[in-house]
């Protein structure tokens, strides 16, 4: 991989790669192409706005022209497909701006992908790869035993994860239909630096932090299995250069927690470090997610065997740095939690 476009590259874990990316490979060069909704934030790259090895261009990627103008700009070689509505409770109350970026938006980048390395045989020039970053909610929801593998049925139950497994399937089809050199890549959660404050965890430090009450859904004992974003960013660099084509890879941290265990972590940091009235007194349990998947816990033996990856950061390491990025980092929620976000929040939360 020489010449990126990394979608989605304001987001969470978008900008995470690009910073890691830029760090680790001196060769890379990244087109970030991102349509800045409410959830990218050009801050969260403000270190690496000036460096030579990166552009950033706002566009959406239903926009084909626009899209497919920049794949001659830049000679594009490798495509990595971040770029989604990301949040399962908004694709509840407004599912079809899911359906959109995450279905149509794939399906064109995936389109053009295809029409610009043909190799005019009926292949594909060397060295092209197109890696779709999905998620472990197209499974759908385990019991209390067994784990997803990559040969789990897909069962997605929100708009949301249906989006996500439809264009999971579609990039399949291009790698069936025309061997088109593709991954397909499934994390579990991710939690670090840069995550938007509608997530539980940064949702949950915000609200500590401002002594709002903590709203948890139902009784709390839903499991997901969280993952150091650094260590998805890992994962994902190792997929698009060694991963085998047309595979898919499961991500996971082997670390399943119930959403209780989160929160009063997150309480126990700051009550411990910040601020002593912060306590469990703060939580409060609102009316269930419709349709809330129940566990998802991610088997990652095939990425470990196939590609050596395993995580790297112990959850209790891992969520004291997330919460001290936070803490450090004052301006940056200040800036994502101006009047959009409390609109949101106040639709979200009032009065459930
Ligand atoms: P995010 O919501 O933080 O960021 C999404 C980014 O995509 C934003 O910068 C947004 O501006 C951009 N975007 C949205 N619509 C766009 C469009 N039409 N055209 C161009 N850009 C657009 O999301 P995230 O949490 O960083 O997730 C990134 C990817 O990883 C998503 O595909 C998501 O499904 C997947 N994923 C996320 C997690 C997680 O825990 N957050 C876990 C597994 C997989
Ligand atoms: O599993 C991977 C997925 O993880 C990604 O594909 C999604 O993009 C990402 O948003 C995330 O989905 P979840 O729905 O699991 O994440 P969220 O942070 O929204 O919620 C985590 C759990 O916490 C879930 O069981 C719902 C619960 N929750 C969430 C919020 C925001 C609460 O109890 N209260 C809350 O206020």
């Amino acid at each position: 991989m020489k010449r990126v476009i990394v979608t989605g590259g304001a987001g969470f874990i978008g900008s995470n790669f690009i910073l890691y990316e830029l760090k680790k490979d001196p060769e890379i060069f990244i087109v970030n192409v991102d349509k800045l909704t409410y959830a990218g934030n050009l801050e969260n790259l403000k270190e690496v706005e000036n460096d030579p090895r990166y552009v950033f261009r706002q566009m959406d990627i239903c926009d084909a022209e626009g899209v497919s103008a920049l794949f001659d700009e830049f000679d594009i070689d490798t495509v990595i497909n971040f770029a989604a509505e990301s949040h399962v409770d908004r694709s509840i109350s407004d599912p079809m701006v899911f359906i959109r970026t995450n279905v149509l938006g794939t399906a064109t980048l995936l389109n053009i992908a295809r029409d610009k390395w043909s190799d005019g045989n009926g292949g594909f020039r060397e060295g092209v790869k197109f890696l779709q970053v999905s998620t472990d909610e197209v499974y759908g929801s385990l019991g209390p035993e067994g784990f997803f593998r990559e040969d789990t049925p897909l069962d997605p139950h929100s708009p949301y994860s249906a989006s996500k497994a439809s264009a999971d399937l579609i990039v399949k089809s291009y790698y069936d239909t025309f061997r088109m050199p593709v991954n397909i890549t499934r994390c579990s959660n991710n939690y670090g630096p840069y995550q938007f404050p509608e997530k539980l965890i940064p949702l949950m430090i915000n609200n500590c932090l401002n002594h709002r009450e903590l709203p948890v859904y139902g009784d709390g004992l839903q499991i997901r299995d969280w993952l150091y974003v650094e260590d998805h960013c890992k994962a994902i660099d190792l997929v698009v250069r060694e991963g085998e084509v047309g595979q898919v890879y499961n991500i996971g941290g082997h670390n399943e927690r119930t959403n209780l265990f989160i929160v009063n972590s997150v309480i126990s940091y700051i009550h411990d470090n910040q601020d002593e009235t912060v306590d469990e007194s703060l939580i409060r349990h609102v009316t269930d997610r419709k349709g809330h998947d129940r566990r998802y816990g991610i088997d990652p033996q095939k990425i470990h065997d196939a590609l050596g990856w395993e995580p790297e950061t112990m959850f209790e390491n891992g969520i004291r740095k997330t919460i001290r990025w936070y803490l450090d980092n004052g301006e940056w929620i200040d800036g994502v939690v101006s009047g959009a976000y409390q609109k949101y929040y106040d639709e979200m939360y009032r009065g459930r």
